[in-house]
């Protein structure tokens, strides 16, 4: 099978279209053809090594250390099952399905292998495949995060780095939730993620919303970024409220580990998992249309290094999606 391959640390011009011979479903495992995935900024860290400040060493095992931990990136999926192991009861060949195979990756290949107990389900009826694979990087970390907090009509929530995969998600799903939303992002975004849902917009290289004047005013705020630890934000949010970490340094995460608790504010930079149904429920709420794919740009499997490069920029809105078969 073809499969984009990255054999060492580098830029974009380290991934190659290589052949790879085609994984065995084992008996609780399916076999996926991936018709599309997308070039994620975890794919950029996995080849880059760029990760936060002082995490090098702790996040060395699952990245790699001499050379990428994963030759084939892509942590998710959409596709068509190709076969199933004995065991597999729920799935069958011909069904139309959404996967996140995670830090295992794998994704950039024409096919995967999921366990049938895994994070599968099927693809929202109404989506393409592009568009489906569009919704899942972004929309399973959103859900993971924002299941960790009560919103709901009058809960303000500030969402850091709104426009790319994981905030056009995070936007999406807290308006629906019935929050007011302030998003940050740069000016060109600003009817970008209005669209989205957002009510407000912070412009970020106009100003600073971590300066912004005295006392609490979030319930929750999303960093989505990496420059609103808890020592810059945490007099934004409101006692009972959380500060829910998507990234966040070495210091960061130290600095969330005492202070607010003391204050009452939940700080999480671990996400928890979206347990069994996630997949399910990720591709329920696509299939309603209250999760909408944000699709920036659409590159072909042999054009993927361009993809990769256009990812380095730091400047994608929602997703880059790759077409795979
Ligand atoms: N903990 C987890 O499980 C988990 C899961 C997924 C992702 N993550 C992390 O979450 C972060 C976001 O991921 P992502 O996929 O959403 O990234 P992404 O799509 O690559 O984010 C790109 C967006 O970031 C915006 N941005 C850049 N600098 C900004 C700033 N200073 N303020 C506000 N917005 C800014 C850009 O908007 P402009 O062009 O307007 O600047 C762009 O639209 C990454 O660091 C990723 O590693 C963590």
């Amino acid at each position: 099978m073809r499969a984009a391959v990255v054999e060492r640390f580098g830029g974009p011009e380290t991934v190659a279209i290589a052949d790879r011979s085609r994984p065995e479903p084992a008996d609780d495992e399916l076999l996926v053809r991936v018709r599309a995935s997308t070039v994620s900024i975890a794919d950029h860290r996995l080849r880059t090594r760029e990760v936060p400040r002082g995490l090098g060493l702790l996040v060395g095992p699952a990245i790699g250390f001499r050379r990428p931990r994963h030759a084939v990136l892509g942590m998710e999926a959409a596709g068509v099952v190709e076969a199933v192991g004995s065991r597999v009861t729920r799935f069958a060949p011909g069904d139309e399905v959404i996967l996140m195979r995670g830090a295992r990756f794998g994704c950039h290949a024409e096919y995967v292998t999921v366990a049938e107990g895994g994070e599968i389900a099927r693809k929202p009826a109404n989506l393409s495949f592009e568009e489906a694979a569009a919704v899942i990087f972004g929309g399973h970390t959103a859900l993971r995060y924002l299941d960790l907090v009560d919103l709901g009509p009058g809960s303000e929530v500030l969402v850091n780095g709104a426009s790319g995969a994981v905030g056009t998600a995070v936007v999406q799903l807290a308006a629906r939730r019935g929050a007011r939303v302030t998003a940050v992002t740069s000016g060109r975004n600003a009817e970008f993620v209005r669209s989205l849902g957002a009510d407000d917009v912070i412009d970020y290289t106009r100003e600073d919303f971590a300066a912004a004047g005295p006392g609490p005013r979030y319930d929750v705020i999303v960093e989505c970024v990496g420059n609103a630890p808890f020592g810059r934000v945490g007099r934004l949010i409101r006692p009972g409220g959380a500060l829910l970490l998507v990234i966040a340094d070495l210091a960061g995460m130290i600095g969330a580990a005492v202070r607010p608790r003391r204050r009452g504010i939940l700080v999480n930079q671990a996400g928890g998992s979206m347990g069994a149904g996630g997949m399910a429920r990720l591709s329920e709420l696509a299939e309603a249309g209250d999760l909408r794919p944000v699709i920036d740009r659409t590159y072909d499997l042999h054009d993927i290094v361009e993809a990769h490069r256009y990812v380095d920029t730091g400047r994608k809105r929602g997703s880059v999606v790759v077409r795979v078969g």
